[in-house]
């Protein structure tokens, strides 16, 4: 599956493949991820729904030639229609629709303005499911996508390599203030950084240090949010950072952030200038990701932070090595209606 990484299979999961903004009712989009060619939608009343995207009939991509008609999906090669269970409602024809042309749906929820898809590679249904958030009082997400070289456990596992933060971040006087907990496919971890901030330092002004303090949630490997303290500010921010594998060595990254918005139209200029910092730290992420090797036993130290937790954590998210995973997902087979 990957050269570079000896994970069995892709990691089971809730993954965000799109935000909610870019799925308008009546919209469609096409994405490759999990090694699958897949189409969200949302019908005009609102439902969403993610499919994979190769049409039962005689495997159109709906992703290129389908699109939403009312409450249905339409394949553009022979005009079928399917509902949002993945029927066949109508076809052109005089006859009945074909009862095995079904679309194959994937278990999707939104949460907090992202759509999140879940994925098993041996195809079972949610085991976990996301926490729902309060978005009340909340400022709608500022976000970016970061196509990488890497894999979401690497993406991941930052949050917990404490060591890197003052050598490739930069921060000061780092500190974990609470210590890393595990429950299931929950992990969560806070600590508290100095950040020397050069831009608003002029020579005759004292250094300008801000503390923040940062309370990381982790539910699996495609969802972390980060509340973010900032005290100087009187802000609160949660930043989301949400990878998802387009394969077994290839991920997008969605970096996004929202801000509760007490000082209204100030608050949205905070959370920007914050989510570029944020941006930036990823940045300088980067290198690291897309050119490490994945040690399966890192000659750990102290002051590495919970490394060594994390990877025990993670192995949950795998299928088991001798069971067959999904992929390679078979071809649609060509389905003949009844009535022709
Ligand atoms: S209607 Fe989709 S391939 Fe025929
Ligand atoms: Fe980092």
């Amino acid at each position: 599956m990957s050269e570079r990484f000896p994970f069995p299979s892709l990691p089971s999961g809730w993954f965000a493949v799109a935000t909610s903004d870019e799925v308008k009712p009546g919209q469609l989009v096409s994405r490759q991820y999990f090694d699958t060619e897949l189409v969200i939608y949302r019908t005009e009343s609102g439902v969403l729904r993610v499919v994979d995207a190769f049409c039962p009939h005689m495997g159109g991509h709906m992703g290129k030639i389908g699109e939403v008609k009312g409450e249905s999906l339409r394949c553009g090669f022979h005009g079928f229609h399917f509902d949002t269970e993945g029927h066949c409602t109508q076809t052109p024809y005089d006859g009945p629709p074909p009862v095995r042309a079904r679309l194959e749906r994937w278990p999707v929820r939104e949460v907090g303005g992202w759509v999140m898809v879940w994925y098993d590679a041996l195809g079972r249904e949610p085991e976990w499911q996301l926490p729902e958030l309060d978005t009340e009082g909340w400022s709608g997400l500022t976000w970016r996508r970061f196509p990488l070289n890497t894999h979401p456990q690497e993406t991941t596992e930052n949050s917990v390599d404490f060591g890197h933060f003052t050598q490739v971040h930069g921060f000061d006087n780092g500190r974990i203030t609470r210590d890393v907990s595990v429950d299931g496919p929950h992990l969560t971890i806070a600590y508290a950084v100095q950040r020397f901030m050069p831009w608003f330092n002029l020579s005759f002004m004292p250094k300008y240090v801000l503390e923040v303090d940062y309370d990381v949630k982790v539910w699996g490997l495609g969802y972390s949010q980060v509340n973010v303290d900032l005290h100087q500010f009187g802000s609160e921010i949660r930043f989301f950072v949400m990878p998802v594998a387009k394969d077994g060595d290839h991920i997008d990254l969605r970096l996004g952030a929202s801000i509760r918005r007490r000082f209204g139209p100030v608050s949205d200029l905070i959370r920007n200038v914050a989510f570029s910092f944020l941006c930036l730290e990823v940045t300088q992420d980067i290198d690291v990701w897309e050119h490490k090797v994945f040690k399966e036993q890192p000659a750990l130290a102290v002051g590495d932070g919970p490394v060594a937790t994390y990877r025990k954590w993670v192995k949950q998210f795998y299928a088991p090595t001798d069971e067959p995973t999904r992929l390679p997902r078979p071809e649609p087979r060509p389905v003949v209606s009844a009535a022709v």
